[in-house]
């Protein structure tokens, strides 16, 4: 088969599963060979076939679009009632923390977390015993009070009592979810998300109902809108900003248009913003705070991939929630830990924090374009790579013959870790592929495991 065929057939593909609608607009010959590693030649070839069977047009200057079908797609909308990731996800954890090389690994290299400045405010303050009580339950005044600032500042007019310090951006997503659902609630999620959002609605017992992705755009803006319509959805989670694990950020105009939709339906919305500081470049992708009219949305984060998990600080913008979910807090952790939170009100107050992302943002750019191109140049073209400009993951697309569940447990054996398709979906899914963690420093060490990675997928094709 010529290489431009695959290609050809992969757009097909799409258009026929919906993820390609009429009228939207493919990459650009650019974009597509940055995506693939065919060359533009090749590329070329393969859009001007297309166009030569009528499946996509092209305009001049503007580039080349699906062309309308009669066919109505039906978007591949899924429930799951009965929800079984955890233990898959807690062998994951444990295999992850042993294993020697952890591409597998959710948290960022620790060589760039854990700032020094950090670590010397902490050493000094925690000579007082005063830093280490608990004076407010619902976090740090302070620390409100400067998060608070940090929403006015993107335009989302914020007060400190609208934010709750929590223990880590998985503690605010549990206390969102748990202040807003009841066992039995449908909530709706992407398809592929975090494992986080799928071990929550096994433990509170929700009903999940699930959309796929775009494959262009990151989000199914028909498929939501069916969702809603066809399911009694009360809340839904979702993440839009350098989305964990395939990476994509959605565009402003989708996110938007989800605002209003959430507004007209009465939906709630738990955004998993926990990635929001890591673009590379320009202004930083807004929150769904900033379309949502009527407060249907919750905004969660923390500080674990920007200065370590193991601070385990995050907060939840709850607005009219707040309350309630200080009321949940007291009866997990309590209250986030104090003497943390003091360190970062002085790190924050005096633009240390603001100076270590811009560095941070440098390091995972330079280090993922590194990983993005030995990949690239050593996986056979059938794995497509999605590489997006933030974060610090790279998802890369498995063949169907692939069992990405082998690959990852072939790996495990060679004590290299990555992370597997299964931790991200249940049920059917359209995904099957392996996460990489990139933030990592270009050394052998990880050229001789990304060879291992690379051979052993090559095996399994
Ligand atoms: C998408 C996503 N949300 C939430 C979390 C949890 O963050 P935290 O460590 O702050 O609890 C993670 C951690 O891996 C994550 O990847």
């Amino acid at each position: 088969m010529y290489k431009y065929s695959k290609l050809t057939n992969s757009i097909k593909q799409l258009i026929q599963n919906g993820e390609l609608y009429p009228h939207q607009k493919l990459p650009s010959l650019r974009d597509q060979v940055q995506r693939t590693g065919l060359s533009l030649m090749t590329v070329l070839n393969a859009y001007q076939e297309l166009e030569a069977q009528g499946i996509i047009y092209s305009i001049e200057k503007s580039g080349y679009f699906v062309a309308p079908t009669s066919a109505k797609v039906e978007k591949q909308i899924n429930l799951n009632t009965q929800i079984e990731i955890n233990s898959l996800v807690f062998d994951y954890l444990q295999a992850t923390q042993s294993a020697h090389i952890p591409l597998g690994s959710p948290f960022p290299s620790n060589d760039i977390l854990n700032p020094p400045k950090l670590t010397q405010i902490l050493g000094q303050i925690s000579r007082n015993p005063a830093n280490y009580q608990i004076q407010h339950f619902s976090g740090n005044p302070e620390l409100k009070k400067l998060i608070a600032q940090r929403y006015t500042m993107q335009g989302i007019p914020t007060q400190a009592d609208d934010i709750v310090i929590t223990s880590g951006c998985l503690d605010a997503l549990n206390l969102a979810l748990q202040a807003l659902t009841k066992p039995g609630d449908y909530i709706l999620l992407q398809q592929t998300i975090f494992y986080g959002a799928w071990q929550i609605a096994e433990k509170l017992g929700l009903k999940v109902v699930t959309i796929p992705e775009n494959s262009q755009t990151g989000f199914d803006l028909d498929a939501f809108e069916q969702a809603i319509q066809q399911y009694p959805i009360k809340v839904c989670w979702f993440m839009l900003n350098c989305h964990n694990p395939l990476g994509f950020t959605v565009s402003e105009e989708i996110k938007a248009r989800i605002g209003e939709l959430l507004d007209q339906y009465q939906i709630y919305l738990i955004e998993d913003d926990v990635y929001e500081e890591l673009y590379y470049r320009g202004q930083k992708p807004s929150s769904m705070k900033t379309y949502d009219k009527g407060n249907w949305v919750l905004h969660c984060s923390s500080f674990s991939k920007t200065l370590g998990a193991n601070f385990r600080i995050g907060w939840v913008h709850a607005g009219q929630f707040a309350d309630h979910i200080q009321h949940l807090q007291l009866m997990s952790t309590i209250s986030a830990n104090p003497l943390i939170q003091k360190a970062l009100v002085e790190f924050i107050s005096n633009h240390h924090y603001e100076k270590h992302l811009r560095k941070l943002r440098r390091t995972l750019e330079k280090n993922k374009k590194t990983f993005f191109a030995n990949l690239r140049q050593s996986l056979p073209a059938c794995c497509v790579i999605e590489n997006h400009q933030s974060g610090y993951f790279l998802w890369i697309n498995l063949p169907e013959q692939v069992d990405s569940m082998q690959v990852y447990q072939s790996l495990l054996k060679e004590n290299i870790s990555v992370s597997p398709s299964a931790l991200f979906s249940v049920g059917q899914s359209q995904k099957n592929g392996l996460r990489i963690n990139c933030s990592f420093e270009w050394t052998d060490e990880i050229e001789r495991s990304i060879n291992k990675v690379v051979n052993t997928i090559q095996t399994a094709i």
